[in-house]
């Protein structure tokens, strides 16, 4: 038994290898280390389409069997052998303080073909190198959470030295969770902040409108429609024509009206020096997430 395991692993691994060799884009087989959050929104996206063939591990047992019985066609794989063995491309995302224990587990089963593509925040290409033993090449993307739904936002390092063909499956992989942009790597901790981190941000706001809703006369049920209707509707204008986030705002502000009125009040809290603080002390945690003497 154990011979003929070995043996269909050695046959899915080859198998896999000569796929890549021929450029077969139409079967493309994918691994993912860690399937929570984020991890569980790479598996429904990448399983989605009939392209790749998709296996995933996750050290919760618990959260990887209820990942098997919403994804059908994700194997779920007990270690990272076996995920190594039937993944040509292995997404990694797990929490920044596990991401050097476990390449340092994966490292060992990596070859030359593997392509490692990173959505940790914080850890860069260098350290994501050095931890898996330098035996593939490696590539930070950071998505965010909107991928869920094919309507992410996606970074790629475009300083990596992938080469063109092996970039292009990558953003070809990419493009079914979004729109990706390429962009240098020292600017992924103020993405991270911008785009990766800031759903949670909008949100943020629009629980305060929701909670104001209340405060001027909506009953809760009302005020939970309400807001969100309002996020719906804004964004929906926001794809707009005209341009500038002044000018929508000028389709709705008259001089000397109620609007004007609100957005003094917004100008004098100095809501942008809140957004950008906010900002600059995400990107910065970012930065420290990266540090290995400070991960707990
Ligand atoms: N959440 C987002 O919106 C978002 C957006 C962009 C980037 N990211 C990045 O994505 C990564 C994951 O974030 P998340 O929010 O998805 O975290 P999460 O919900 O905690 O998911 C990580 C999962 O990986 C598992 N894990 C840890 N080490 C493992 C290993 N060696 N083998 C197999 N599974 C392992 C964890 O198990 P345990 O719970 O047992 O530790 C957990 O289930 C982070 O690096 C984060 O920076 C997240």
């Amino acid at each position: 038994m154990d011979t003929w395991n070995s043996l269909h692993d050695a046959n899915v691994f080859f198998s896999v290898l000569r796929s890549m060799r021929r450029g077969n884009l139409t079967m493309r087989h994918v691994g993912i280390i860690g399937v929570g959050r984020l991890g569980g929104a790479l598996l429904k996206s990448l399983s989605d389409g009939s392209e790749n063939r998709v296996c995933f591990i996750d050290r919760d047992i618990g959260l990887a069997r209820q990942r098997s019985n919403e994804i059908k066609f994700a194997s779920f794989e007990s270690n990272l052998e076996d995920l190594a063995k039937k993944s040509c491309i292995i997404f990694l995302a797990v929490k920044p303080k596990d991401v050097q224990s476990t390449l340092e587990e994966l490292g060992i089963y990596l070859r030359s073909e593997h392509l490692l593509i990173s959505v940790c925040a914080g850890i860069s290409s260098k350290q994501l190198r050095e931890w898996s033993g330098n035996r593939c090449e490696v590539l930070r993307v950071m998505p965010n959470i909107a991928c869920l739904v094919q309507r992410g936002i996606l970074a790629v390092a475009n300083d990596s030295n992938l080469s063109g063909e092996r970039l292009k499956e990558v953003l070809e992989i990419l493009s079914v969770m979004g729109n990706c942009y390429e962009i240098p790597e020292k600017l992924f901790d103020s993405f991270t902040a911008l785009c990766a981190s800031g759903p949670a941000f909008v949100f943020k706001f629009f629980e305060s409108v929701e909670w104001a809703a209340e405060k001027i006369g909506f009953d809760a049920r009302l005020s939970k429609q309400l807001s969100r209707s309002l996020l719906d509707s804004s964004s929906a204008l926001s794809s707009n024509e005209w341009g500038t986030w002044k000018a929508l705002i000028d389709q709705i502000a008259t001089k000397g009206g109620c609007t004007e009125a609100g957005l003094h009040s917004l100008e004098a809290d100095a809501l942008s020096t809140i957004v950008e603080r906010c900002f600059i002390l995400t990107r910065d945690k970012s930065v420290d997430l990266g540090r290995v003497d400070k991960q707990s």
